[in-house]
């Protein structure tokens, strides 16, 4: 018992904590845009193309498969009145912005793109200029969320509520089994930005603007 209890206290101290991240993390005085608004630089090639990425990740369909037969077969055990692709049960985890308010949202999202950069980065309308997103202080004080080193951003929808979550779906390290795995769910979709043009990128751009300028003269 006197050994288990520092444990319990460092528990909660930070789930305390975590849930302190949590409520500063959405302060609510910035506006979504919607994925596409990202890709006017994260869709070019030097940056890593993480638009492309995404396009090909399970976020993006997340939308689309609230139509289909499993959960169509979901909504009928659970006995939801409308289908999942319009019911609040399904589409507060599958969309971007679910029942966010209307003042909050810059740009219509359309939901057909189902869990978008914003999710998990932030509501962006205030960080994504090219020279507040360089700076990654400056960033973070314009909305960006730390996603690295904030799991709870994932868990707020890979948690039991889900109706397809399974406790046995990652195998850790040590051969236990969890139901979310940060670290391994993350390579899952990873999208960097590639090393040498990280912390570079507005630099790189410039030397091929010049170099491409030197060219047609
Ligand atoms: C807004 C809700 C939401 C957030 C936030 C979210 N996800 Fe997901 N995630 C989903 C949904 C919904 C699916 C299933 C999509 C599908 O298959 O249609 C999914 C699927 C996945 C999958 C594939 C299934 C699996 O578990 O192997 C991975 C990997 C994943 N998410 C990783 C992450 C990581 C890492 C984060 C945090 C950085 C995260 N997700 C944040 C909703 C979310
Ligand atoms: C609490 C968030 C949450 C809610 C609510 C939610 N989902 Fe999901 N859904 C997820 C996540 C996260 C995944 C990825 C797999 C997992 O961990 O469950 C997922 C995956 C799925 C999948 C794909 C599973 C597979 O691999 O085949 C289907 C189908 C699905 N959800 C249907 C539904 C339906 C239908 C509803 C409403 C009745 C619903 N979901 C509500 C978060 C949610
Ligand atoms: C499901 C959650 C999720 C979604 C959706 C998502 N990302 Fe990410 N993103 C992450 C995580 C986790 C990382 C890795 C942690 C980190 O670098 O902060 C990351 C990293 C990044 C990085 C930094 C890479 C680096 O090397 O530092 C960029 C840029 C990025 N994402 C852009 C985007 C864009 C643009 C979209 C939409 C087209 C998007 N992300 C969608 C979770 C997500
Ligand atoms: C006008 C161009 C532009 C737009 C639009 C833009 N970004 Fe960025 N983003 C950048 C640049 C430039 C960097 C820094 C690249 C570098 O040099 O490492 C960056 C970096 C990032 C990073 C990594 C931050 C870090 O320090 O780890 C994330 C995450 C990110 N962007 C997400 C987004 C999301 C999400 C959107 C849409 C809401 C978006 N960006 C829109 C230009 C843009």
């Amino acid at each position: 018992m006197t050994r288990r209890l520092p444990l319990v206290l460092t528990l909660f101290v930070g789930l305390a904590a975590l849930a302190a991240q949590a409520a500063d993390r959405d302060s609510g005085e910035h506006q979504y845009v919607g994925a596409r608004k990202c890709k006017s630089c994260h869709g070019k090639e030097l940056m890593g193309d993480q638009y492309g990425a995404w396009l090909k990740d399970p976020h993006h369909r997340a939308f689309e498969t609230l139509k289909n037969e499993h959960s169509l077969a979901i909504a009928k055990e659970k006995g939801l009145a409308e289908p999942p692709h319009q019911s609040d049960a399904c589409l507060s985890c599958h969309v971007t912005a679910y029942g966010v308010p209307a003042t909050r949202i810059a740009h219509e999202l359309d939901p057909a793109d189902g869990v978008q950069c914003e999710s998990c980065h932030g509501p962006g309308r205030d960080y994504r200029k090219k020279k507040v997103m360089s700076d990654r202080e400056q960033a973070l004080a314009k909305g960006l969320w730390d996603v690295g080193e904030d799991p709870a951003i994932c868990t707020g929808c890979h948690n039991p509520e889900s109706p397809t979550f399974d406790p046995e779906r990652y195998t850790l390290p040590d051969g236990s089994h969890a139901g979310f795995d940060f670290a391994q769910a993350s390579e899952r979709i990873a999208h960097p930005i590639p090393e040498h043009v990280k912390g570079r990128y507005l630099e790189l751009e410039e030397e091929r603007k010049q170099a491409r300028d030197a060219a047609e003269r």
